[in-house]
């Protein structure tokens, strides 16, 4: 019976990244730095409301959409920290993670044929989806601009069957943000055509140097850009399971089809707690965040010296340095670190159109970690003399 199975399905790989993770589990005594989540706990006062709505026995489904007061929380975030207005009512629904929504969206959109531009090396989420929604993926290298994506890498990409351009920035895995400025360049493009944006902005809380910026804030593209946020690594709630998704209603309307029957609607104990990580959880963000930001500058520094090549990360928990100077590919570089020096990094190959040349290391790890870390890489690393 296997060969009537949809093969579409069958041909999805399970994730590089799982896979890494596993021979890792293979070494005692690994400095492991591939983890994509926050190492810090949910923050007490969340844990608590959690507590509390069992109490209050929130225990009975949701709206398909949300709690409406969890619904309130999300839009009223979103006026608070990046000024954009959305209907409680009509333009917001709470996700199982921002995962699914990734999936709702193009779910939604999307015709077989249909093509979707992605700005890579790229999160690795978005092209399963798109092969199972029958769509195909056309990558935007954007290694040559700073991992950020320009005007001219869009319009050398257009064609007749372009529906869709994802959008992720902050970036995972490059840690590349872009600015107001940078995005009104693309806006300049986009306004006239009838493409759909969505813009995951799940890092949007983690930016380090500049403000945070949405597409969605221009005027001329909000109607047709889909805002996918969530509290899994701000807030540190990735087993939560709450992603929020901002649309306008022509667009949610149809979502909510896919989010019914997919699951009816989401755990309404952790859309209690959301609330007040949402009404309450700034000052908590902001702690994480300037860890974070301490341990970017220690690791790139560190990385610096090391001879890595690398674009400052401007937000996320990642870097992204290139493994060129040593004259090694990503992947033998992290299999040979990994044995010789007991590190755990990502190859740059486990994300989509990564290419060969980096590494994705991550900074959700404490201070002392990552010391080791740089430390025992830095026995193994010289420029020139890697493999010896
Ligand atoms: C860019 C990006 N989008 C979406 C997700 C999915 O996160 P979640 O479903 O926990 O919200 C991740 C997780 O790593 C991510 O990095």
């Amino acid at each position: 019976m296997e060969h009537l199975l949809n093969p579409v399905v069958k041909d999805i790989e399970i994730s590089g990244i799982r896979k890494i993770a596993d021979k890792i589990k293979n070494y005692n005594d690994v400095v492991s730095l591939t983890i994509g989540e926050p190492d810090f706990k949910t923050p007490d006062f969340i844990k608590e409301a959690g507590r509390q709505a069992i109490t209050d026995n929130y225990t009975f489904y949701a709206p398909t959409a949300g709690l409406y007061e969890t619904r309130v929380a999300a839009t009223e975030f979103m006026k608070r920290r990046y000024k954009l207005n959305y209907n409680p009512m009509s333009e917001v629904i709470v996700t199982n993670g921002s995962t699914e929504s990734i999936f709702m969206a193009l779910k939604t959109m999307l015709l077989p044929g249909d093509e979707v531009l992605i700005p890579t090396p790229a999160y690795p989420g978005y092209a399963p989806v798109i092969d199972m929604c029958y769509g195909k993926l056309v990558p935007i290298d954007t290694t040559q601009s700073d991992f950020k994506l320009t005007k001219e890498q869009i319009e050398a990409h257009l064609t007749e069957k372009t529906k869709v351009l994802i959008l992720t920035y902050p970036s995972n895995p490059t840690g590349a943000t872009m600015n107001r400025t940078e995005l009104e360049e693309l806006v300049q493009v986009l306004k006239d055509k009838d493409i759909f944006v969505i813009s995951d902005e799940l890092y949007s809380e983690l930016t380090f140097d500049e403000e945070h910026a949405s597409i969605a804030s221009f005027p001329e593209m909000r109607n047709k850009t889909v805002v996918i946020n969530g509290l899994s690594k701000s807030h540190a709630m990735t087993g939560w399971r709450i992603g929020l998704m901002y649309a306008p209603s022509y667009v949610t309307e149809q979502m909510l089809k896919t989010h019914q029957y997919l699951n009816t609607s989401v755990n309404t104990i952790a859309q209690a707690a959301a609330v007040t990580a949402l009404e309450k959880g700034d000052e908590a963000v902001q702690l994480m965040k300037e860890e974070y930001k301490k341990r970017r500058d220690l690791l790139s520094e560190g990385l610096i010296t090391l001879g890595f090549e690398i674009v400052i990360p401007k937000g996320t928990f990642y870097a992204f340095p290139s493994v060129e100077p040593f004259g090694v590919n990503a992947m033998t570089f992290t299999e040979s670190i990994l044995k010789k020096a007991k590190v755990g990094l990502l190859p740059s190959d486990v994300f989509t159109e990564g290419g060969k040349n980096h590494l994705r290391i991550s900074f959700a790890a404490d201070e002392q970690k990552i010391q080791e870390a740089l430390n025992r890489l830095e026995s193994h690393v010289r420029v020139g003399m890697f493999l010896r």
